[in-house]
């Protein structure tokens, strides 16, 4: 079907307001310096540079509701009887019936109607996280229920996308090029919604790995609300990881609209450390992790994205209570982390990511928030694992 609509001008394609929703998707008193230096950033998403921010109180519970709100505006397929945002319809029901395959569900990218694996599953995992991290403070919101509905709508069509591994994972549904050209509602769009799949001869590590790491982070939040579901996540994690592993090649199916520049090392890793805090135990997972340090594939950085997730491999694996807490891979581990937030963390000699004149960390022009949230995320985590035994110390700096 060829498109029907021309926008007058070619739009500029989306940058995950999903992803970036999903990083501020926590609810948690700030209640350290870690957390309050960075956060303070968050305060120039809405105030002027003049504005006083620490005279500010703002409404963490609402923005939380409103951000699970938007991902119910974002959902594609057939609506639940869960839909609480009512002008929302069905749409795209015959995604994937060109392939003789179900790809109804999942999210819609953005401003644009394109489902894009690779990005999708970075929002999932990270938003698992967050409900994993804080489910009391979604519980004392009245959003935890919410939050799981949001989760398990992703994974649901994850679970639909990776129903042939090894054989093929559907990465994709919906052609950027023509989609963009077009400002559709979802209900009654025109534009193809051809379905993409890497496989043995074409491989993806990148949107495989963070497949799996979506499957595994989410069978962790149903763990004890649905066993059942929560070992299916499991198991078909532990199935595209060893699918994105073994057939390792650059390509997210999504370039250009999400490129991957930091290569797949991240991802597996990633998808690793996930599989090894969802398997419950000493796993072959730890082991990975402990070769993939040894072998330098967990770098030092300063960004957490949807495209860099090196950061996040560390603070998780620093989060596991199973974790050896003398081992050598613990200290090299928490090198990393201490070096990402260091980095991000103002006032400090080891400081890198400016920030703008109110206050917000600036990594990048495009798409900015993203990294704050992304740096805000992973600072709040760290914080709480945070103690006299494991401080986090920038040169001179000491921060528990
Ligand atoms: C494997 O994936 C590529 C890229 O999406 C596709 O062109 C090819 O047809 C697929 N191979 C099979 C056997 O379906």
């Amino acid at each position: 079907m060829a498109p029907s609509c021309f926008y007058p001008t070619s739009l500029p394609h989306s940058q995950l307001p999903l992803a970036i929703l999903a990083l501020f998707t926590f609810v948690r008193p700030i209640s350290s310096a870690v957390q309050a230096d960075i956060l303070g950033g968050a305060a120039a998403l809405t105030l002027s540079p003049a504005a006083n921010s620490s005279s500010v109180s703002f409404d963490y519970t609402d923005a939380l509701s409103k951000s699970l709100l938007f991902f119910q505006v974002q959902r594609s397929g057939k609506l639940h009887e869960n839909q609480r945002v009512t002008w929302r319809g069905d749409s795209a029901l015959l995604d994937g019936i060109d392939e003789n395959v179900d790809l109804t569900g999942g999210y819609y990218d953005a401003g644009d109607n394109v489902k894009f694996g690779f990005p999708m599953s970075f929002t999932l995992t990270v938003l698992a996280w967050g409900a994993l991290e804080n489910a009391a403070g979604f519980q004392s919101a009245g959003e935890l229920s919410n939050v799981r509905q949001a989760i398990k709508w992703g994974t649901d069509y994850l679970l639909k996308a990776s129903a042939d591994v090894p054989t093929r994972l559907w990465v994709q549904v919906g052609d950027g090029d023509a989609d963009h050209q077009c400002w559709q509602r979802p209900e009654t769009m025109t534009t193809p919604r051809t379905a993409f799949q890497i496989n043995v001869s074409n491989p993806g590590t990148e949107v495989a790995a963070e497949t799996a790491a979506a499957l595994a982070a989410a069978s962790l939040v149903f763990k004890h609300v649905d066993a059942a579901y929560s070992k299916l996540l499991l198991t078909r994690a532990a199935m595209v990881f060893e699918f994105a592993d073994q057939y390792r090649a650059s390509n997210t199916g999504e370039c250009p609209f999400y490129c991957s520049y930091s290569g797949y090392n991240d991802e597996l890793v990633w998808a690793a450390a996930w599989l090894f805090k969802a398997s419950g135990g000493r796993s072959k997972y730890l082991d990975y992790v402990q070769e993939a340090v040894d072998e330098n594939m967990v770098e030092s950085t300063f960004e957490f994205s949807w495209d860099n997730k090196h950061a996040g491999v560390a603070v998780v694996i620093l989060g596991s209570s199973l974790f050896d807490k003398e081992t050598a891979l613990r200290a090299a581990i928490k090198e990393r982390a201490d070096y990402f937030m260091c980095a991000n963390l103002a006032g400090n000699p080891l400081n890198q990511v400016e920030k703008t004149p109110g206050g917000l960390l600036y990594l990048r022009e495009w798409a900015n928030t993203q990294y704050a949230g992304g740096a805000a995320f992973l600072a709040a985590v760290y914080a709480d694992y945070l103690s006299l035994s494991m401080l986090l110390i920038c040169l001179f700096q000491v921060f528990m």
